[in-house]
């Protein structure tokens, strides 16, 4: 009668196993332990602290109502309201925005449209706000480098509008921190 021969299996030395059991049992203990701390503060959580709001976010919270979600302005921006001022115009390059330095489209903001008006011609009335109150000097930069984003690389007359006004704000840039 043959012998009958038993496969084996291919041994398993139990003493190179071990260890590695206990590692997965050490990580999974510790993941546990871990798991219940997350989301917790800490008192000295840097959570507390709001981030700042970026351009875009400063944009469609303090500006979109009025020059709309993109930038594109109100329809009819250049034809005048009863009431003597100018429906908003677009921010998106459309409009002539990218015409003002950097300097110039701080003010703007900053001050608003009625720094502009004049006892001289009754007929020019703002409706820009002012928003020095409002925004910081980091967030109107922020808010207005966003403005500019949205222009592209749209060109007028064989200009890019970015180039352009980047030229005309050399002789008038953003104000210093502190003026
Ligand atoms: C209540 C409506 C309103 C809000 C809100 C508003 N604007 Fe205006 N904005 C206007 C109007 C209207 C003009 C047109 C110029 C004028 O009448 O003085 C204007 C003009 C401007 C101009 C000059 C545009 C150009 O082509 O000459 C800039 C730049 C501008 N706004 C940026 C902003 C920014 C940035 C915000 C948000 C921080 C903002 N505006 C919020 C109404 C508004």
């Amino acid at each position: 009668m043959p012998e009958v021969r038993r496969r084996r299996s291919i041994p398993v030395p139990m003493d190179r196993v071990a260890p590695i059991l206990a590692l997965f049992a050490l990580l999974a203990a510790l993941l546990v332990a871990c798991g219940p701390d997350q989301g917790e503060a800490s008192p000295n959580a840097a959570a507390a602290v709001p981030a700042p709001l970026t351009g875009r976010e400063l944009f469609a919270a303090n500006c979109a109502t009025c020059h709309g979600a993109e930038g594109e302005g109100q329809p009819n921006w250049h034809i005048a309201n009863d009431d003597g001022t100018l429906p908003a115009p677009p921010l998106n390059g459309d409009g002539h925005t990218w015409h003002h330095a950097d300097g110039l489209l701080y003010r703007i903001v900053s001050q608003g449209g009625a720094q502009f008006e004049s006892p001289s011609d009754p007929s020019f009335k703002s409706a820009m706000p002012a928003f020095e109150d409002r925004l910081s000097h980091e967030e109107i930069i922020a808010v207005l480098t966003y403005v500019k984003s949205l222009w592209g690389n749209k060109v007028r007359m064989d200009f890019s509008i970015r180039e352009s006004q980047a030229l005309f704000s050399e002789r008038d840039p953003f104000p210093p921190q502190s003026p």
